[in-house]
């Protein structure tokens, strides 16, 4: 009987239907708290029970991160993979390794001082969306309308002492329905997707009070949420798509610890169902 864990920080409800589904399909489950986990350099696998997966969910990336980082030291089994989970959580490498394996994605500019961010701004043109690099929740992600209003962001940012602050991530403002899509992909599989439609922001998070509405899993979706799982190297991931008016779908954000509890509402397949059952299958193999 395969022994499934799931790591957390917080319990949300995401993680209770995780745990809940794989009782349900029989597993032997347990939720690890990595908030009171201790590892370190002599630790071996058989000191714990991370059982034959892991599936990790902390709310904390960089908490996430670094644990599952000690998980593959230990040579457990983790979903997603400490690679996967790097490229994803850095929306600057995502958007490299998007468009190096031409996955549809919004131009985007990388700057490393105030300066070159204002220079790139005068020369680009007005707005461009500016996003730190690492974060979720459409928190911190601005649209930059005009020079007033760019000196006055760059200037904050300039006081933090962030290190992630000094670096500048300006993109292209998609010209778009307004709604985005966030799809799953499980694997090679796209297994569910909705709409994200707001009306008060051109922010179109669910965590902003954006609606839920199903979205049809047509071939070109599938294609390019598929192509730009694979380009992060794949595992469990929610893939953030825009429907530009120019260039149809681009993909401008992956998520490593994908929240689903709005896509569950509306989606045809059982969400938790499909991720226990990959998580298991990819220890067994
Ligand atoms: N380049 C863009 N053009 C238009 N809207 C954007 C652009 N980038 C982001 N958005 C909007 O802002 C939301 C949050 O941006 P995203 O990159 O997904 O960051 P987060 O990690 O905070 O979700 C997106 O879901 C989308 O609605
Ligand atoms: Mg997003």
């Amino acid at each position: 009987m395969p022994k499934v864990r799931i790591v957390f920080d917080r319990v949300r409800v995401e993680e209770k239907m995780l745990e809940q589904k794989a009782i349900e399909l029989g597993h032997d489950t347990k939720m690890i708290d990595a908030k009171t986990t201790q590892i370190n350099t002599e630790s071996k696998k058989n000191n714990f029970d991370f059982g034959d997966v892991v599936i990790e969910r902390c709310v904390s990336y960089f908490r996430g991160l670094h644990f599952t980082a000690c998980l593959e030291f230990l040579d457990v089994p983790v979903i997603n993979k400490f690679e996967v989970a790097n490229n994803c959580g850095n929306k600057m490498l995502t958007s490299l390794l998007l468009r190096k394996h031409n996955v549809p994605t919004p131009k985007t500019y990388f700057s490393f001082s105030s300066d070159a961010a204002l220079e790139t701004l005068d020369k680009e043109g007005y707005p461009l969306v500016i996003k730190p690099i690492t974060g979720s929740w459409g928190r911190g992600v601005m649209a930059l309308k005009d020079r007033d209003t760019a000196d006055a962001i760059v200037e904050v940012r300039e006081l933090s002492d962030g290190p992630l602050d000094r670096i500048y991530y300006l993109q292209e403002m998609v010209r778009r329905p307004p709604r985005d899509i966030r799809a799953i992909t499980v694997g090679e599989q796209v297994i569910a997707a909705m709409y994200r439609t707001s009306t008060d922001s051109f922010k179109t998070n669910i965590a902003l009070g954006a609606e839920p509405i199903a979205c049809e899993i047509t071939k070109e979706l599938d294609d390019v949420c598929v192509k730009a799982s694979k380009a992060v190297g794949g595992g469990i991931l929610g893939i953030d798509v825009m429907e530009d008016e120019k260039h149809g779908l681009v993909v401008h954000e992956i998520n490593n610890t994908v929240e689903f509890k709005g896509l569950a509402k509306v989606a045809k397949r059982n969400i938790p169902k499909e991720m226990i059952e990959y998580a298991i299958a990819s220890a067994i193999r």
